[in-house]
């Protein structure tokens, strides 16, 4: 998919505050307006993704194989990207997206073991037809805090075991190895604010002239 769209990507475990920086992200590139921002976030951002969300997350009576789990988040992923992130991405708008790839290769891939890493990108390049972030941002912080953080009912993965929460860690850690000029790593322990002044500094130098 060519364009001039820019593709950033939050990415992280459990209670590691992507949304917060999603939003101040989107705050601040809506307010240069030199560019028109879309927001959004994976599973479940179009009609048929919620209805994927609430199976995936909610409906808890459902025995789900870690197969089918992976194939029903790129289910998700292939259409939010034909419905949504592909036709923004055409109009050379920047997406900002809570969630991607890097999502199913950490926790049903490292975590839940469905497939070894390399494996597991390729059959997401296949789901998002070739399309990759031009930009990542990772959030990374030791799932035992992250999950402190949760409140309210936990959901189906948020129910997971710790060791199952280290693994998706772990997996991120490998990829933002494996992929060190796409993804970056900010250290998540410190203020929401600390954590947007380090995503901005990376998103200046890399993307400045897409900005
Ligand atoms: P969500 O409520 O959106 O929470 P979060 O704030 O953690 O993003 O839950 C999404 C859950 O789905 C989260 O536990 C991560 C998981 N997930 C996968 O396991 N694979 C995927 O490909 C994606 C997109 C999410």
């Amino acid at each position: 998919m060519k364009s001039n769209g820019l593709f950033i990507t939050v990415e992280g475990g459990e209670g590691t505050g992507k949304s917060t920086l999603v939003n101040s992200l989107y705050t601040y590139l809506t307010e240069r307006k030199e560019r028109f921002v879309v927001k959004t976030f994976e599973p479940g951002s179009s009609t048929l993704g919620k209805e994927i969300r609430n199976i995936l997350l909610h409906r808890k009576e459902l025995v789900i194989s870690g197969r089918s789990e992976l194939f029903l988040f790129l289910a998700d992923r292939a259409h939010h990207i034909e419905v949504l992130i592909g036709p923004a991405l055409r109009e050379d708008l920047i997406v900002i997206c809570d969630r991607f790839s890097d999502s199913s290769i950490a926790y049903q891939g490292a975590a839940r073991g469905i497939a070894d890493l390399d494996t597991l990108e390729e059959i997401c390049l296949f789901a998002t037809d070739g399309l990759v972030p031009d930009l990542t941002f990772y959030l990374d912080l030791d799932p035992k805090i992250g999950l402190a953080r949760i409140k309210g009912e936990k959901d189906r993965l948020e129910q997971e075991v710790i060791e199952f929460h280290e693994r998706v860690r772990e997996g991120y850690l490998e990829l933002s190895r494996k992929h060190n000029d796409r993804i970056y790593k900010l250290d998540a322990s410190k203020t929401p604010h600390e954590v947007f002044k380090q995503a901005l500094t990376i998103l200046e130098d890399k993307c400045s002239e897409l900005l």
